[in-house]
């Protein structure tokens, strides 16, 4: 097993999305400055979506003019349509995300069109961001249990995992969207994913709904996952996942992790300060 882990931080992006007060963006401008200080390889802060579905990504330009220059973080946004990525082009970010669910039902709640639907989108903006050296990652939504139609088939996963690859993302978020997974669910899952996609290629993004992120972490990282996604604080949900919690702590996922021998290069101390204001930033 290697000893590092790429911490992917959410908090200003899946954190933040689902806040019902609009959090100012010189707060959003310090919660990234502050997680570039921590050490973070790779940071989500915005989202390229429609203002009308995610009111608190309005300011997704603002944000990104002012993301710090030349800092060792690269930054990452959400593009969920060629109209969100050409928002997003040009405006420094080193790389961009689209998101498609392995629930049919989930799919028309959150980006409000079907799998295959989203599948013929993304093709769209894979091709725009080929054209402009742009990386894109690939989430898979839902990939043990979907908040409207419950379990949901390991093959599904897989399948709409390798959708995106084949499209041309680098890698896929696994996300456990309202965090009912288990290490059980987990494990099959991955035994379906893993089938057509590589560990190289995979992340875990994991909800902390019902307590058990870090054990569906620990699962994830013995089948060879090397990435995850969480948020400074545990802040957020999705908007569109209702009841479902934020996503794990990162300061929870560092201090397991440190606490196995893997390293992050993430600062605690510093995290520790970041993860006291991302909460002030909490209205709800
Ligand atoms: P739609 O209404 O089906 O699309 O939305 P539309 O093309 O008919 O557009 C509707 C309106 O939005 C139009 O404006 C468009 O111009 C505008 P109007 O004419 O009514 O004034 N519009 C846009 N504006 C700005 N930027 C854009 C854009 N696109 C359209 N890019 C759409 C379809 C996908 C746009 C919408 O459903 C949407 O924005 N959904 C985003 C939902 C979202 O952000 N959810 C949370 C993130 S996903 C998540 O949290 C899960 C994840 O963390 C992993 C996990 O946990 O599982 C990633
Ligand atoms: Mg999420």
């Amino acid at each position: 097993m290697s000893d590092q882990v790429l911490i992917f931080e959410m908090g200003p992006r899946d954190g933040l999305q689902n806040e019902k007060q609009f959090v100012e963006t010189a707060d959003k401008v310090k919660l990234i400055n502050d997680l570039v200080d921590c050490g973070f390889r790779k940071i989500e802060v915005a989202s390229f979506v429609s203002p009308k579905w995610v009111p608190q990504m309005a300011d997704a330009e603002d944000v990104v003019a002012q993301l710090p220059k030349g800092a060792s973080s690269k930054f990452a946004a959400l593009t969920p349509n060629v109209r969100g990525l050409t928002r997003a082009l040009g405006t420094g970010l080193d790389e961009v995300a689209v998101f498609a669910s392995a629930s049919e039902a989930f799919s028309q709640k959150n980006i409000n069109c079907s799998i295959e639907e989203s599948l013929a989108r993304y093709q769209e903006v894979l091709d725009l961001a080929r054209e402009n050296d742009m990386p894109v990652r690939g989430y898979v939504s839902c990939v043990t249990d979907c908040p409207y139609t419950g379990a949901i088939a390991p093959s599904e996963v897989a399948r709409v995992a390798k959708a995106l690859i084949d499209l041309g993302c680098y890698e896929i978020s696994l996300g456990d969207t309202i965090g009912k997974g288990t290490p059980e669910t987990v494990n099959k899952m991955l035994d379906a994913v893993l089938d057509v996609v590589p560990a190289e290629r995979l992340a875990g993004h994991f909800h902390e709904t019902s307590g058990r992120a870090i054990e569906n972490i620990a699962a994830s990282l013995s089948r060879g996952v090397r990435v995850f996604d969480s948020s400074v604080g545990g802040l957020g949900g999705c908007p569109y996942a209702p009841g479902a919690s934020g996503n794990v702590a990162t300061e929870a996922v560092v201090a397991f992790l440190h606490g196995q021998g893997i390293e992050t290069g993430i600062d605690v101390d510093k995290l520790a300060e970041v993860g006291r204001f991302a909460k002030t930033l909490r209205t709800d």
